[in-house]
């Protein structure tokens, strides 16, 4: 697939992590900047690509990395550059896919309730692959790309993940004969069908179960003279490559080969999302502020702390909960920085605070780190995190 965008990469060889975000901060701080950032080690995204690719499933599956997960076009590019699709979810994230040079074939809108404005993108940009899963939603899409191809987003069951997506998308399978008929009935093209396991499912099992209930919808759609071509079987894979992975890579292997066996003629297509950004990405982010407070009385202080016993230090750092540390309201993830200066290591009792002004911006709280500086730079390696896009699907 051709990338029309140049990327740029730098090429890091034999540095440490800690000398390479060294190098970046001191840059910044010479520039006396202080913003936040990510740095993404693009050979990880190739590698868990060609594991993903080569290794674990069969080659005739394509896979559509979710650019909620992995919102900066360096990753887009690369991963469409190897020969990935991308799934989206809103006009800037149809905007991006466009940009990177992909074709309609290569691109589903994954998001189940498309605004009127995101919908008119896709429908200028000719990209028709988009998931359903309500009447209203049927009824919206006839009114404004009547000629796009639909994939009905299947309710599967999602209790052994982290993060469920099922409250908020996928329709239950006793709902599917109605919005089979009722797209019929408005002569839309259903193409197929979609689910999601939840993000970080720790069930193998769950997949199995997904794609055999997947073919019933099959059959539904087959006995209302409708004709399937196309499975997507969502994300929800592990951010690292473990037992765990290869488990769920073996029983979707063996599922597919007994519901969809490779002469179906039915399109695989998978949209991983945490397993591309997880490990690549590290965030960087600035210590802003920082008070001491005391349980027993109402003083609060600037400077080094005493050791007193009720103690705590508040740190106010660039990035929170309402952007990359979301994680920490939806699962509760916990977050803890890295300093990049080893000094004085004694702990005190600390909390971590984000920038805006509300008190649910908690990024860490009552957890003993050593002493840290306004204006010093913390890390956060392996990066877990639901997504990365303020595009939130
Ligand atoms: C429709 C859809 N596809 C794919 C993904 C990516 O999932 P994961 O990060 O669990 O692989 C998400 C995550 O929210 C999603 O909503």
């Amino acid at each position: 697939m051709a990338c029309p965008h140049q990327v740029s990469i730098d090429v890091i060889r034999s540095k440490s992590l800690q000398e390479i975000i060294t190098e970046k901060t001191n840059a910044a701080n010479i520039e006396n900047e202080d913003d936040p950032f990510y740095l993404v080690d693009i050979s990880d995204v190739i590698n868990k690509y060609k594991t993903l690719f080569f290794k674990v499933f069969f080659i005739t599956h394509i896979f559509l990395t979710a650019m909620k997960s992995n919102p900066d076009f360096q990753i887009a590019a690369t991963l469409c550059g190897l020969g990935t699709g991308l799934d989206v979810a809103s006009a800037g994230e149809i905007e991006t896919a466009v940009a990177v040079g992909l074709k309609d074939e290569d691109v589903i809108y994954s998001n189940t309730c498309k605004g009127i404005s995101h919908l008119k993108v896709a429908a200028k940009e000719n990209l028709t692959q988009m998931t359903f899963d309500s009447e209203v939603e049927l009824h919206r899409i006839k009114r404004l790309y009547p000629s796009a191809r639909l994939v009905l987003r299947l309710l599967v069951d999602d209790s052994h993940s982290e993060l469920k997506l099922g409250v908020k998308a996928g329709a239950s399978f006793s709902r599917v004969p109605h919005l089979l008929k009722v797209a019929k009935e408005l002569g839309l093209n259903v193409i197929g069908t979609s689910f999601h396991v939840g993000s970080e499912c720790g069930s193998p099992d769950a997949y199995a179960k997904a794609i055999e209930k997947s073919r019933r919808v099959f059959d539904i759609a087959k006995g209302l003279g409708m004709k399937f071509n196309l499975l997507d079987i969502g994300g929800g894979y592990p951010g690292q490559i473990n037992e765990l992975f290869t488990n769920i890579s073996r029983i979707i292997n063996k599922a597919l080969d007994i519901h969809f066996p490779s002469d179906s003629g039915v399109r695989i297509i998978s949209e991983p999302g945490q397993y591309f950004s997880c490990s690549s990405s590290i965030l960087v982010a600035n210590i802003i502020s920082k008070r001491i407070r005391f349980e027993d009385d109402d003083t609060q202080i600037e400077g080094y702390p005493s050791d007193k016993e009720n103690m705590e230090i508040t740190y106010h750092i660039n990035e929170g909960v309402i952007g990359a540390f979301i994680s920490k309201l939806i699962i509760n993830l916990l977050y803890i920085p890295k300093k990049l200066i080893k000094s004085n290591e004694k702990c005190y009792r600390s909390s971590m605070w984000g920038p805006t002004c509300t008190p649910v911006d908690q990024i860490l709280s009552d957890y003993n780190l050593p002493e840290m500086e306004v204006g010093e730079w913390v890390y956060y390696e392996i990066f877990k995190c639901v997504t990365r896009s303020e595009n939130v699907c």
